[in-house]
């Protein structure tokens, strides 16, 4: 099963992605982890896009896909995986028909703009993990710590409120296209896919249990 997770930053594609994974025993690519992973180990790509990613913008599409075709073809991959983050521009999406990649299912996770400044305020990053918790609505049972390993949780630079006011607008500029893209591809039988929205909306439970049941239904 390969499933695409679409959404504004903050709409909770990370926080939900963990529960799909371990529901379906598939793993989660997220490409903002693996650029942060890339910084932190401060190799070429790292070094490259540790700016761009700070200052909110899209790191170049030639970078990103050379580094999903590369996750996609390992052995864990062989049964499915979920897209976290992937693919932001009409050109990723592109490049995954030209690989002949099927994708099953495109969920849309809405969320308006307001309640996401709110969102990354709050938001605490475990690093190494990507896990993610938020002081309010999902606090870590130490603050600030890590669940399992009790390591330090972090805010990420670009959750600046003004950095994320504009990432927002490259959302709504360059990803949210990918919502008619993938709402078109739906209509074209062989292509197999289906598109799902639903409301990011509620409590964590509440979002996790619309998405299940769309993906199982
Ligand atoms: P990336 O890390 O992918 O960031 P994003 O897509 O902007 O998404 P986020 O991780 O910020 O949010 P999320 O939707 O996962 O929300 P979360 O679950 O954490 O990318 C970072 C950067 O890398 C990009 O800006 C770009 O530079 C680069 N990049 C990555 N991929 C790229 C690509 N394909 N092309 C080019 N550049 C790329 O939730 C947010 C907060 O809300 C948390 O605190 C959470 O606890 C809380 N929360 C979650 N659900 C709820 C709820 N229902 N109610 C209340 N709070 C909730």
């Amino acid at each position: 099963m390969n499933v695409i997770l679409l959404g504004p930053p903050g709409a909770g594609k990370g926080t939900q992605a963990a529960h799909i994974c371990e529901k379906f025993n598939i793993p989660q690519i997220s490409t903002g982890d693996m650029l942060r992973a890339a910084v932190n180990a401060g190799n070429s790509i790292g070094l490259e896009a540790k700016k761009t990613i700070d200052a909110g913008n899209l790191v170049p599409d030639k970078i990103i896909i050379a580094l999903v075709k590369e996750r996609v073809q390992s052995k864990d991959c062989s049964n499915g995986y979920l897209l976290d983050g992937f693919p932001r521009t009409i050109n990723q999406a592109d490049a995954l028909k030209l690989q002949g990649i099927k994708i099953d299912y495109v969920v849309e996770v809405k969320v308006p703009d307001d309640d996401i400044v709110v969102r990354m305020s709050g938001r605490r990053v475990h690093l190494p993990s990507g896990r993610t918790y938020h002081i309010a609505f999902n606090p870590p049972t130490l603050e600030g710590r890590d669940n399992l390993t009790g390591e330090d949780l972090i805010q990420r630079v670009d959750d600046d409120e003004t950095i994320v006011r504009g990432r927002l607008k490259i959302y709504h500029k360059q990803t949210e296209p990918l919502v008619k893209y993938y709402r078109d591809d739906a209509k074209i039988a062989a292509s197999g896919s289906k598109f799902i929205a639903i409301s990011g909306v509620g409590s964590l439970d509440e979002v996790k249990d619309r998405i299940t049941s769309a993906l199982i239904s």
